[in-house]
């Protein structure tokens, strides 16, 4: 561009300034179409995500849409969105393929003024037909980075839409950071202590309050309690999953929120209800806590869970490779694993959130015999529905609408014939 503009203005000054004075008419024109394409992208991208977001949640739950008779309304919806996707595409490609022609068809009468003001030049004698042709074929020159600029805007314009979307993931308020100089748990016993904590999700809708509880080192305590009552909770705090909003946690006497998130986590092994498992072999699942565990181990731990026999009846045993989300196990295959996982780390403090719920008695039974042992001396937190699981806890804590309304042993609680009495006994009176 610069060095075109110099020979023009070597060969006359008059007619460079009309194109350099018009020129920047095409990128006012291809500007002002950019913007208008911008929003239409910026559409385009949001209802493709609605869309891939409908598709993932109707394929992933075939069963249940199947179950429920929804396959004509997940249809519609699919429909739908496809129809407002098809429209505002369209807009988005349409007006975007304009940008392009628009800035050449003004470059275009450019180089008509260029030619008449040139042939006006020379008719009158103040320029050579010589000069007047190579002016034009430089005014061509100088136009030609410009269109072509203008048609990598648009695709500029989609690319930014996009990343937009991706850039509000990204600048997404990240976890309450952690403090300077926050510690490092080097030796966990398993002290835990919790003072006066009150939390709840939403502000209004109070959950735990004033809860109280200190766990010597090496103690099982038992959490029971009606579905919602906030046993998942308390987990989601001791993990620190979420912050106290007063009160305090503190594990070997240092409060947690002046410990650094991974020494905290790294001192729990922590088996849900619901499963993780990703793609790959049983053993790589079973070893993600300890990816240098030997075959040895690693079968010792299958063994203590109850998992051997069965990973020894799939086709490869070990080396059978399950999809993600364990694919074709079972539930309480899947929690087998999860558990195997877990005992195959031996962490200082264990927590099972209704771990074992997909597991048949007996089985659950003995895993929890094995976990006794293995945890022995050790810190456990045991949510379980099954009062038979957590009869022999050192603690059990009976919570009901976020408070503890009984704390004690099994046979202590029994004796005060409360609630924890109740729930025992319709247990067993089946
Ligand atoms: N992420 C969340 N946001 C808001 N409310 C929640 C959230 N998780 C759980 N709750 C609510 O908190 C209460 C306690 O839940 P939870 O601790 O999971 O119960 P449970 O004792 O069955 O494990 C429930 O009423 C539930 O609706
Ligand atoms: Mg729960």
């Amino acid at each position: 561009i610069l060095g075109t503009i110099g020979f023009m203005l070597s060969v006359n000054v008059g007619i460079t300034i009309v194109v350099l004075v018009v020129t920047p008419v095409s990128l006012f024109v291809a500007s002002f179409i950019a913007k208008r394409t911008f929003s239409m992208f910026k559409a385009q991208s949001e209802t493709r995500g609605e869309q891939t977001a409908l598709i993932d949640e109707m394929i992933g739950n075939q069963k249940i849409v199947q179950a429920f008779g929804q396959e004509k309304d997940a249809i519609e919806k699919f429909d739908e969105i496809n129809g407002r996707l098809q429209t505002c595409s369209l807009k988005a490609i349409f007006f975007s393929s304009i940008t392009n022609p628009s800035t050449r068809f003004v470059n275009s009468l450019v180089y008509t003024g260029v030619g008449i003001f040139g042939a006006l030049a020379a008719i009158n004698g103040r320029l050579t037909v010589g000069q007047l042709s190579s002016f034009l074929s430089y005014a061509n020159q100088y136009t030609k980075p410009f269109n072509e600029i203008s048609g990598v805007v648009t695709e500029l314009q989609n690319a930014i839409a996009c990343a937009g979307r991706v850039f509000e993931l990204i600048e997404e308020k990240s976890q309450v950071p952690e403090v300077e100089n926050a510690v490092s748990l080097q030796h966990v016993d398993g002290k835990v202590e919790l003072k006066d904590v009150a939390f709840s999700y939403v502000p209004e809708q109070k959950l735990i309050e004033n809860f109280n509880l200190q766990v010597k080192p090496g103690e099982r305590v038992a959490i029971v309690g009606p579905t919602g009552c906030g046993k998942t909770t308390v987990i989601n705090l001791l993990m620190r999953f979420y912050d106290v909003n007063s009160g305090s946690i503190s594990v070997e006497d240092v409060d947690i929120r002046e410990m650094t998130r991974h020494s905290l986590r790294a001192g729990y092994g922590m088996v849900l209800q619901e499963t993780w498992l990703r793609a790959g072999t049983i053993r790589d699942n079973i070893t993600v806590g300890k990816p240098d565990a030997t075959q040895e181990e690693i079968e010792a731990a299958a063994k203590a869970c109850h998992a051997h026999s069965f990973i020894m009846r799939l086709p490869e045993g070990y080396d059978t490779v399950i999809s993600e989300d364990g694919g074709s196990l079972s539930q309480g295959q899947k929690q087998l694993l999860c558990i195997t996982r877990v005992m195959l780390c031996r962490p200082p403090m264990l927590i099972l959130d209704e771990a074992t719920s997909s597991i048949d008695t007996r089985t659950e039974l003995k895993i929890q015999n094995a976990f006794a042992k293995l945890m022995e001396g050790r810190t456990s937190f045991i949510v379980a529905h099954r009062l038979s699981t957590i009869r022999s806890a050192d603690v059990i804590l009976v919570m009901k609408d976020g408070h503890i309304i009984e704390q004690g042993n099994h046979e202590t609680l029994l004796a005060q014939n409360g609630f924890y009495a109740t729930l025992y006994n319709s247990q067993y009176a089946m």
